[in-house]
Order: structure tokens, then sequence, then C-alpha cells
């Protein structure tokens, strides 16, 4: 395999990816809403006839109790190594959809990029698997084995899955897992994902009187569990923007002075980050820079808060009750059941006497390191090089991927981080979208990593 048989068949081939691509970013795969589960459901097998068209075998839709698994395999010689593909087929909501430009599942190309919820996460950059083990088998052949395994609830905790591996350890025997579900630093600045944040996630409910009271008669007198709620939160950090609960920072791993000096040679501007966001200052952590915030410290976040009058115009009220859901980012050492426990505790013990306090965990997820030392990152760092011309840069992620820490224990294997996305591709966001430039870099890019791993090994 040479650039030149992949550059050829990508040149042939590529108005037909992109189409293959849009089609499957119509299906509106919204794991989060029950009333889209047709959709999720539908997103699976089309992805099983995709996978099937290129010649994987053993392709099955396979069912949980939740949204399935779609698993399919090509072992072309069982003395080679076997690549275990991970992704989602799985996506966000897409509201607040007024924020749209365009409709987020009429897929539409702009400057070269394609707009639609999943182009980047995760539809477009799994898809990328797909189209390159076709060039593979249309061109030079597979130099390893392959099994893909693409679910459809990483947008909510991935809790089938991991019953499925654990029932499935035979199946998913591999050397190790391939996922393009991250980030690099620019198009023309490879990196690749060596580390994964951890999520520990609840939900808070205060409660004041028992019922809403006219904030005239009442105000002043009766605790108002929206201000409550707000001095509660407040008090999470102090003044140097630490989060504020005995005990968070236990086991949290400090990075070293020599990794800190070596992450900060890596390219990023203070000035363009502000200026992409339309924010004059940026924020966090007293004594660590933004890159280091984003990706090796924990966090506390509120991720919404309501209670009370929201409507048109002014309604005095002292309302009954206040919520808010409340997320942690989590560095190698936390745990996140110690962290839930932990600031649910702590949430309940600074609650005032004037409110009833409940909070509820939901799902949450273990940190990740990928090692440099292995050959399955080196093979992404010599295909890298290749497809781009430069070495690319480890890099910290801040995002989780919580069913990689749980593919390590559950199956022993190591995860390749080897995103194609960038942080302005507004994953998440309104206007997703994902640069034609980078699904294209991911198809030339895999066939490198499937050659070089089977030379490594
Ligand atoms: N693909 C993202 C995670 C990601 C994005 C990691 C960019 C690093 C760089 C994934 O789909 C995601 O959104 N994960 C969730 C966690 C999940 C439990 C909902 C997250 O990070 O919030
Ligand atoms: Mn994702
Ligand atoms: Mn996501």
């Amino acid at each position: 395999m040479d650039l030149q048989t992949v550059d050829k068949y990508i040149n042939a081939n590529k108005d037909r990816f992109l189409d293959e691509l849009i089609d499957l970013l119509k299906v509106p795969s919204i794991s989060a809403d029950p009333a889209f589960s047709k959709d999720v459901f539908r997103t699976a097998e089309l992805l099983k006839g995709r996978l099937e068209e290129i010649g994987i075998e053993n392709v099955e839709v396979c069912q949980t109790a939740g949204y399935p698994i779609v698993y399919g395999e090509k072992i072309v010689d069982p003395s080679l190594p076997t690549v275990l593909v991970y992704g989602h087929y799985d996506v966000q909501p897409p509201d607040p959809l007024d924020l749209w430009d365009s409709p987020p599942f009429e897929p539409v190309i702009k400057d070269e990029k394609i707009y639609a919820r999943g182009a980047c996460d995760d539809k477009g950059q799994m898809y990328m698997h797909v189209k390159a083990v076709e060039l593979m088998l249309q061109t030079s052949g597979l130099p390893c084995n392959v099994k893909f395994m693409i679910e459809g609830e990483e947008e909510v905790g991935s809790d089938n899955l991991e019953v499925f591996v654990k029932a499935n350890k035979e199946r998913l025997k591999a050397d190790l897992v391939l996922i393009s579900d991250t980030g690099m630093i620019a198009n023309d600045i490879p990196s690749i994902t060596v580390g994964l944040r951890g999520l520990s996630y609840l939900e808070i409910e205060v409660t004041g009187p028992k019922r809403d009271l006219h904030s005239g008669l009442y105000g002043g007198a009766v605790g108002n569990p929206i201000n409550i709620l707000c001095d509660m939160i407040a008090s999470l950090h102090d003044e140097n923007k630490r989060i504020n609960i005995p005990g968070f920072y236990n086991d949290a791993n400090e990075v070293s002075a020599e990794d800190r000096a070596e992450m900060a040679k890596a390219p990023f501007s203070e000035e363009e980050y502000k200026a992409d966001l339309d924010i004059n200052a940026t924020h966090g952590e007293a004594g660590y820079s933004t890159l280091e915030r984003a990706t090796i410290r924990p966090t506390l976040d509120v991720n919404g808060i309501w209670g009370g009058y929201t409507g048109e115009g002014a309604k005095t009220v002292l309302p009954s009750k206040a919520y808010a859901k409340l997320s942690c980012r989590l560095v190698p050492g936390q745990d996140p059941d110690r962290i839930t426990n932990l600031v649910q505790n702590h949430l309940v013990a600074i609650a005032p006497p004037s409110v009833k306090v409940k909070v509820r965990p939901h799902h949450g997820g273990l940190p990740y390191l990928t090692p440099t030392d292995f050959t399955g990152y080196q093979a992404a760092h010599k295909a890298m090089e290749t497809t781009f011309g430069k070495a690319p840069i480890p890099m910290r992620g801040g995002g989780s991927i919580p069913i990689v820490a749980m593919f390590e224990q559950e199956l022993g294997l190591k995860s390749v981080l080897m995103g194609f996305g960038l942080d302005t591709d507004a994953i998440h966001s309104p206007n997703e979208h994902y640069g034609i430039f980078n699904y294209l870099k991911g198809i030339q890019t895999i066939p490198f990593f499937y050659k070089n791993l089977a030379e490594l090994s």
C-alpha cells in the first residue's frame, strides 16, 4: 500500500463517500430522546447494510436492553493482528433548533464542510473507518483483521455496551481498539489524543416552602430555593477557582513539571481561542494554562439550572423548587463513584435548614490514558506522519468516552484515539460540522495505521 494507490481510490470515490455519509446524517438517531427511538434502530440497520456492502462478514445488529450494537468482522488471517474499531451512530439532541443556520438533519455542504448533527461526533468519524476498510479491500487488501463494534448509546452513557462487552469477550478478541471520536489541534497540526477525562454527573433538587408563594407576602422571611441553590453553587469554587469540596483533589494525579513543559510546546493561541468563542478573557483554576485547565485538571460545572417563573413579563413569586444539573470532569486517579458520593454528601451538608435537598447521581465514567510506547500508538503516529507530512503531537483531551477504560478492564485492550475533528467543529452545539478535508484525511490515514500495525507487530 502506498499513498498513490490510496489517493487514487479516494479521488475516484470521494463524491460517493460524501453522499453515503450524508444519507447516514439524515437519520435523527438521537439516543437521549425516546421520540426518535425508531430512527436510532433504523440507523443500526442502515449501518449493517453498509458493512455488508463492503465485504464485512457476520454482520449483526445485536439487540440489547436499549439500542443495538452493530457488529461485523473480516478475519483475513488469524495470525495477523486484529483491530477492534469502536464508534457510535447515536447523536446528541440538536436543540436549540433556532440557532441552526440549516436544519440539523438536512445536511448541507458549505465552505468545504458538512453541516449536520453528528457530522463530526461521531457518524462522520466512525464512517471514515468503514470507507477506509472498503478502500483496503478494493485495493491492496487488508493487512490486519478487523472487527467493527458501533454502538447507539454513547451519548447517554453506554450502559448496554458494557453488558455486551462482558458477554462477548471471545468474539471481541483483538490486539487493540481503534477509535476516531476525538479531535486534533489543526488541519496542519496533526495530534493524537492520549488522555480522556472521566465524568461524574448529578442532579440537585432544592425544595423550600411546599407551594409557590407571593414574594411580597413571604419574601425575606422564607428561604428562596433558587437564591439558596445559587449560594450553594457559588460556594463550590474558591477565589482561586479551585473546587471547594474537601477531598475533591485527593486522588487527582498531578502532571509532572516536565510533562507540563512538553505539553506547553503544542501550538496554542489564547487570542484565537478567545476570538473563536467571543470572550474577552478566559477563566479558571489559578496556576494552570487554558489548555491545562481544559485537559489535565478536574472541573465542576453547572450544565443547567431552572425553577420559578421564566415566562413573559414579570411574576412576583417565591418558588417552591429549584433544580440544577452538575458535572465534574475527572483526571486520572479520580474515581467517578467516589467523586459522585463526595459531591452528593457535600451538597446535602451545606444546605441550610430552611430547605430540603435531594441529589440524584447520573452516569459517570473513568478517565483514560493511552501509553505512547505501544505499537498501536506508534502505528497511528507513523500513519499521520505519512499523510500529513509531519509528526503528530501527543495531546491530552478534555472530553470523555467512558467506555474506553472499560475496554481495558474487561478486554485487556488499549485504545488508540486517532481523531480528525477540530474543537471548532461545534460538536453538541448548533451548526455542528465536519470538514471534507478531515473526513477524507481520515479515510486516507486509516489504511496506513493497518499497514504499520501489521509491520510493527
Ligand atoms: N466524542 C465525544 C467525546 C470527546 C470529544 C472526547 C472530543 C474528546 C474530544 C463523546 O461523544 C462525548 O460527547 N462524550 C460525552 C460523555 C458521555 C457520557 C455523554 C462527554 O464528553 O460529555
Ligand atoms: Mn463521540
Ligand atoms: Mn458526543
